[in-house]
């Protein structure tokens, strides 16, 4: 399973890089906002050069014409954007044309099964199913992982990736990966959760204090 970070904050982004784990960067106009970036352009330019995977830069527009022209501006950021559009029809017209042309199109803001299937037959690389924001509402935001999961299985000319989105807590990335998600984009919280027991924190501080006892040096052996 592939995991992205879900931030535009490109210190987070460095730190987490260095982890050797990162494969890839989402960013929406949200957290764009939150980090801050005096230009957009540029901040995806320096987040494409800390990761060499996929970086999902977002069209501000809603309408064909304009969303084409911020897609295509993006997409000469660096080879390794992927935009992202929105899952309406224009935004699927969008991800076509883009698609057709060899860029990368990561479709967001998808809630249901049917809108997944739309998404793959324009030839999205990453379809973006929220699952957060579904549990918000109440509703089984890991169910409609399961259902564009067993889907897509059905059509192996389908090779759009279904990369989990709106990620709240460890349990989602571990559902998503015993469903096979291909990728889940996550906060960087959620990934620093992802390390965490109390038995892995208290088994450490035992094993360092029986070492200790030992008198010993692993690097001054001889
Ligand atoms: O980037 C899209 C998605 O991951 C947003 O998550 O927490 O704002 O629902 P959230």
């Amino acid at each position: 399973m592939k995991f992205f970070v879900d931030t535009a904050d490109l210190n987070e982004i460095k730190d987490l890089a260095s982890t050797g784990l990162l494969d890839g960067v989402t960013t929406n106009p949200s957290l764009v906002a939150q980090s801050g970036a005096k230009s957009f352009i540029d901040l995806i330019g320096q987040i494409c050069e800390v990761v060499p995977g996929p970086v999902s830069a977002e069209v501000a527009a809603t309408d064909y014409a304009t969303m084409l022209k911020e897609g295509q501006r993006l997409a000469k950021i660096a080879k390794n954007v992927a935009v992202k559009v929105p899952l309406t029809p224009d935004g699927l017209k969008v991800c076509k044309a883009l698609s057709d042309d060899g860029t990368m199109v990561n479709v967001t803001l998808c809630f249901s099964p049917a809108q997944a299937i739309l998404a793959a037959k324009a030839g999205a690389t990453f379809i973006s199913p929220f699952v957060g924001r579904l549990d918000d509402i109440s509703t089984d935001g890991m169910q409609l992982i399961r259902d564009i999961v067993q889907i897509y299985r059905q059509y192996p000319l389908i090779k759009t990736e279904v990369l989990v989105a709106s990620v709240r807590h460890p349990l989602h990335l571990v559902e998503a990966a015993k469903v096979g998600a291909h990728v889940a984009t996550i906060p960087p919280k959620v990934i620093r959760q992802l390390y965490a027991h109390p038995l892995t924190d208290k088994g450490l501080a035992a094993f360092v204090a029986d070492w200790a006892k030992t008198g010993q040096s692993i690097l001054d052996a001889a």
